[in-house]
């Protein structure tokens, strides 16, 4: 049998994003930023997978273990056959736990890079050949419609690795509203949630002793570079994360080392010696206050799983 015959596009044509556009708005602010959706170039995810496997960075491992405790509970709870719905291009681990556990009738990856999505897809078409794959190009951060499957295939949202933390908590309610509204009442969502804790263990995971989330942040702007006409000097900016516990989030920025000046498409920025370009918040929370968040985008508890050390949890709602 083709295997691909089982394999969809749906290409909802999401609009690129606008690097330079962002790139120059930030750094125009008196506290400058930039976003932190640029830091997945080719480089950046392959500097993120690496990060993954750094002995301090646990949120990879420690959702993947209690996914694998948990797959059959969840395959009880969420039911076997539906849909699954991943916000996230699946090409991980975590994915085919679930594929094995749930053995859902379609699986529905949703990204932005379509490329990426569908090389992940043609690998899962031949490793589940008995699966319907439907794979929607959008960019999930913004309002889109999910195409329909039968009612009988009742749907799990899956958006794991607490990718959530990377949005501001009114961020994640509009994210949580938006998905509540593309499922229907009883669909659930599997959703993996970093959790607070001691603030050396986040800055430990955030500084790795190996340099790679320092070269996964100081990447943005060796991008600027590449893309924009940019002179960033890489050694003029260093590398800075830490909890900031008044914020619940962890923090990353790149911290010039002297006065200096960058010039990005023609535009000239000055930076004094200390000041920074804060590019990422990844938000931590307790186990209730991630559930008030979902519940008031209109979903109830239904199961919540965490690690023996409680560092990451995984949560399961259902839609009202
Ligand atoms: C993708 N996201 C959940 C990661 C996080 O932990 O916030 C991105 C990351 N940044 C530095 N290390 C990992």
């Amino acid at each position: 049998m083709n295997t691909l015959a089982k394999l969809r596009l749906h290409d909802l044509a999401p609009e690129q994003d606008d690097f330079l556009g962002a790139v120059l708005d930030g750094l125009g602010r008196p506290h400058k930023t930039l976003p932190c959706k640029f830091f997945y170039d080719e480089t950046g995810s392959t500097l993120f997978d690496a990060i993954c496997d750094q002995p301090e960075y646990y949120p990879t491992r420690t959702e993947l273990g209690i996914l694998a405790a948990a797959a059959s509970e969840i395959a009880d709870l969420a039911g076997r056959g539906g849909a699954l719905v991943e916000y996230g291009s699946g090409s991980s681990l975590k994915t085919r736990l679930l594929l094995d556990a749930l053995v859902p009738a379609i699986y529905m990856p949703i990204d932005i890079s379509r490329e990426h999505m569908l090389a992940a897809c043609h690998t899962l078409a031949q490793d589940y050949p008995a699966l319907h794959l439907m794979a929607v190009c959008a960019d999930y951060t913004r309002p889109f419609r999910l195409p329909p499957t039968a009612p009988q295939n009742r749907r799990l949202a899956f958006f794991p690795g607490s990718s959530i933390g990377n949005f501001a908590p009114l961020e994640a309610l509009r994210f949580l509203k938006q998905v509540a509204q593309q499922l229907s009442g009883g669909d659930g969502l599997l959703i993996g949630v970093d959790l607070k804790k001691d603030p050396a263990v986040l800055n430990a995971a955030y500084n790795d002793a190996a340099g790679v989330t320092a070269a996964f942040n100081l990447n943005l702007l060796t991008r600027c570079n590449r893309e924009l006409d940019a002179d960033f000097d890489l050694d003029g900016f260093a590398h800075r994360a830490f909890y900031n516990a008044a914020a619940g989030r962890v923090e990353m920025h790149l911290e010039s080392q002297r006065e200096q000046t960058v010039t990005v498409a023609g535009h000239v920025f000055t930076f004094t010696a200390g000041e920074r370009i804060h590019t990422e918040n990844s938000y931590k929370y307790a186990i209730t206050e991630f559930q008030q968040l979902a519940t008031q985008a209109g979903f109830t508890s239904a199961r919540c799983w965490f690690d023996d050390t409680k560092h990451f949890s995984v949560h399961l709602f259902r839609r009202n």
